[in-house]
C-alpha cells in the first residue's frame, strides 16, 4: 500500500505521477537517473510548452504586424494605382453606338425612333456619369413632329440631345424623359411634346434647346452638339452648349471621360403628369 509517496509505512519515498510533475516545473534539466523516463521524459517539459507558447505568440505578432503593413500598403498602392477622376481639358469627339453596339447611324434613328417613341435612349458624353437623352423630334415616315430644330442633325435636322439630368435638382434618365404626344394631357402652346421631369414637374422644350416651360428649374437643359457625317451617316457628339451639367462645376470635369464610344442605353420612362 503506498500512501503519499511513502511504501509499506517505511520512510523510503518513490515518486508519484503527481511528484514528477512537480518535479518536472521545478527542475529544468534532464530527468535525473530514478526517476525513470516514464512520464517526464515523454511529456514535453513545462518549459518546452512555454517556449513553444511564446513562439505561437510571436507569430501571430509577426503575422498580425504583416497584415497591417500588407493592409496599409494594399491601400496605399490602391490610392496610387486607381487614376484620379479629374475629368477632360477637352470636349471629345465621340461616335454613337446603337443598343448593339454597331455604328449608329441616322438612318436607322429616322426608322427606328421618332418623335412618338416612348422609351428613353441615353448615352453618356462627355464624362461617364453625364447621361443625355437622344430624341429624334420628326414623326415616323416624316410626318408630324419638328424638323430642322436648333442643333437638329440628320436629313430632317431632327435629332438631337440634352442631358438627361434636371437642372433643378439632378434627377437622371429616366425620371427625366421625352414625353411623346398625348403622354399627359397638359399642352405648352401648339407643343403636345416636351421633356419633363417627374421629380418636381419641370418642362423642357425639345424644338428650342431645351428651354423651360414650367418650373421650378430656371435654366435649360445641356444641348450635345450632334454632327452628322454624311459620307458614312454616322453619329458623333463632339460638344455641349448652355449651363453646366446639374451637379458638376463644370461639364468636363467631376468624372472620366466615355472614351471615343458612347453606346446607347435604353429605359422605361417614369411617366408621371406632376405639373407644378
Ligand atoms: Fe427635376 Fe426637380 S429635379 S423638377
Amino acid at each position: 500500500m503506498s500512501v503519499g509517496g511513502f511504501a509499506n509505512g517505511r520512510k523510503h519515498w518513490s515518486p508519484s505521477p503527481r511528484s514528477e510533475r512537480a518535479i518536472g516545473r521545478l527542475y529544468r534539466g534532464p530527468a535525473p537517473a530514478g526517476l525513470g523516463r516514464s512520464a517526464a521524459a515523454d511529456r514535453p517539459s513545462q518549459e518546452q510548452v512555454d517556449e513553444t507558447r511564446r513562439n505561437v505568440l510571436k507569430l501571430l505578432a509577426v503575422a498580425g504586424v504583416l497584415g497591417a503593413v500588407g493592409g496599409g500598403l494594399g491601400s496605399a498602392f490602391e490610392f496610387v494605382a486607381k487614376p484620379p477622376a479629374v475629368g477632360l481639358s477637352r470636349f471629345p469627339e465621340v461616335q454613337l453606338q446603337d443598343l448593339d453596339g454597331s455604328a449608329l447611324t441616322a438612318a436607322r434613328v429616322l426608322q427606328e425612333y421618332n418623335v412618338g417613341t416612348t422609351d428613353v435612349l441615353a448615352f453618356d458624353y462627355p464624362l461617364s456619369n453625364e447621361p443625355n437623352l437622344l430624341i429624334n423630334l420628326a414623326g415616323a415616315g416624316g410626318t408630324g413632329g419638328a424638323s430642322g430644330v436648333p442643333g437638329g442633325v440628320g436629313p430632317s435636322g431632327s435629332i438631337v440631345a440634352f442631358s438627361a439630368i434636371c437642372q433643378h435638382l439632378g434627377c437622371a434618365a429616366p425620371s427625366l424623359a421625352f414625353y411623346p404626344a398625348g403622354t399627359c394631357a397638359k399642352r405648352f402652346g401648339p407643343l403636345a411634346f416636351y421633356i419633363h421631369c417627374s421629380c418636381h414637374g419641370s418642362t423642357y422644350d425639345p424644338t428650342a434647346g431645351a428651354v423651360n416651360l414650367s418650373g421650378p428649374a430656371t435654366r435649360p437643359l445641356p444641348q450635345v452638339t450632334l454632327q452628322w457625317n454624311r459620307a458614312d451617316d454616322t453619329l458623333w457628339a463632339v460638344g455641349v452648349t448652355g449651363p453646366t451639367v446639374m451637379g458638376h462645376s463644370n461639364t468636363l470635369q467631376g468624372g472620366v471621360g466615355v472614351g471615343s464610344l458612347s453606346r446607347l442605353q435604353r429605359q422605361s420612362p417614369v411617366v408621371l403628369c406632376n405639373f407644378p
